[in-house]
């Protein structure tokens, strides 16, 4: 499902974004019809599923435990057996660079009467598993782990409810909580004091589970039969959010983003845009399987801008590095407080991308919890050779960064926009009427 492409690209400034695009599925709401269809009693059917890497990290993982999957050109066709249906893996489970699989699954595999081990690639086994682990254990699981780390052991076992309040907000602990309550022996409480998102919860009430929400609270009661599905995942708002960005960077530029998911939990970056002076437009905004989705227009504007701090961050937090980037394309620079979240994503974000605007050029104030990126009277941006450090977001990021900057800049490693969205480079260019071009690695 990957797009063959080359290790650099050569980014060439200029011209503007103009078009109408129609987007890949959104990452986090693939992963949970896929984990929760392989759940269900039943066949369910995937319309446009995500074609990133970490999404194809969940499907393989799944096919791993006994479920039959088929990946055809119109949708992906799981065939659950319940929720007992799955089977012990004799090989390791391998998450690739996805956290969402790794901690998701982990939920799941908590409650099986098997053992199961997953693990990823080398900036998965770096990151901090322990706020998964913990409450997997409290619930009954033997989990081991080295340092808190993957590859996790995890012995699957009788789930005891709990009452869970995480110490940092996540959604993937969240949902990882919530599946293995699924298993547990009475109703598992999850609390939350910023609203992360909620995809898990509105796909478990689609397929019959019985949850409830109330304010900063989600209860889910145990071994429900969940009912397959003939889902659609909407487009992904945060890959295309690297689309508004490059719309905000180049003048005279106006782009429409087609049934993109505007589901609440996910669109607080769009009223940040606005709030800074983004012109950005919704339209057709409709409910389907319980998810918004809707057409957003954006034309290009001029930015104020701003700071993101608080609870905020959690919100906005796979778009922070784009705001980064934005920052000295606006009067007043982006400063970004209370993310320390960014230091154990795929990468430390809050270096790589400090790193990679200071060598174009910018300035940059880093801080252990954020950073300082100062506005347009800091200088235009220059062409820079860039190493995303394997990172998606920050390779995409500094992509768009180049678009305004004076001369070529070389993205090293730029494959690894497939963990997220593969068709990036190439909708780009569709957009641009100057063109970047390929460089053989
Ligand atoms: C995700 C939740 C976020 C986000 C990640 C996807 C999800 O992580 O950064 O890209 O699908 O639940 P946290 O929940 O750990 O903040």
């Amino acid at each position: 499902m990957l797009e063959s492409s080359v290790a650099k690209k050569t980014i060439s400034p200029g011209g503007n974004v103009t078009g109408v695009v129609e987007l890949p599925g959104d990452k986090s709401i693939s992963h949970r019809y896929a984990i929760l269809a392989a759940l269900a009693e039943g066949t369910s059917e995937i319309r446009n599923y995500s074609s990133s890497a970490d999404c194809l990290s969940t499907i393989e993982c799944l096919r791993k435990l006994g479920v039959e999957i088929d990946i055809t050109k119109e949708f992906v066709k799981v065939v659950g057996h319940g929720l007992d249906g799955l089977k012990a893996s004799k090989r390791a489970l391998d998450a690739g660079n996805s956290g969402s699989t790794i901690r998701m699954l982990s939920g799941v595999l908590a409650g099986q009467n098997f053992t199961s081990t997953i693990t990823g690639d080398k900036s998965l086994q770096r990151r901090p598993m322990r706020r998964v682990v913990e409450p997997l254990r409290q619930m009954g699981a033997e989990i081991r782990a080295k340092d808190d780390r993957a590859p996790l052991e995890i012995r699957g076992a009788k789930l005891k409810a709990i009452d869970y309040t995480p110490p940092i907000p996540s959604a993937q602990v969240k949902s990882a909580v919530l599946l293995a309550g699924l298993y547990a022996d009475g109703v598992t409480t999850v609390r939350e004091s910023v609203r992360t998102r909620d995809h898990t919860e509105i796909t478990l009430r689609e397929m019959g589970a019985r949850i409830e929400t109330t304010k900063g609270q989600i209860q889910i009661h145990p071994r429900p039969k969940l009912q397959p599905r003939q889902f659609i995942v909407p487009g992904d708002l945060s890959g295309s959010v690297f689309l508004i960005a490059a719309a905000l960077v180049l003048p005279e530029s106006s782009v429409m983003l087609h049934n993109v998911g505007l589901n609440p939990t996910r669109t607080k970056i769009l009223d940040f845009l606005i709030s800074i002076g983004a012109s950005i437009n919704l339209a057709s905004v409709q409910l389907r399987g319980g998810e918004l989705i809707g057409d957003v227009s954006i034309r290009h504007a001029k930015l104020t801008g701003g700071t993101i701090a608080g609870p905020q961050v959690a919100e906005m937090i796979d778009e922070l590095p784009m705001l980064a980037a934005l920052g000295p394309y606006t009067e007043n620079g982006i400063e970004i407080h209370d993310a320390k979240e960014l230091r154990v994503k795929e990468s430390d974000r809050i270096a790589t991308i400090s790193a990679g605007l200071k060598s174009m050029g910018a300035q940059v104030e880093e801080f252990p919890d954020g950073m300082k990126v100062a506005g347009k009277s800091a200088g235009k941006l220059r062409g820079a050779k860039i190493d995303p450090e394997g990172d998606h977001r920050i390779a995409m990021a500094l992509t768009v960064a180049a678009l305004g900057a004076q001369g070529d800049t070389i993205i090293r490693d730029s494959e690894c926009v497939g963990v997220s969205f593969p068709e990036f480079f190439t909708t780009l260019e569709k957009l641009r009427d100057a063109k970047s071009q390929d460089d053989p690695a």
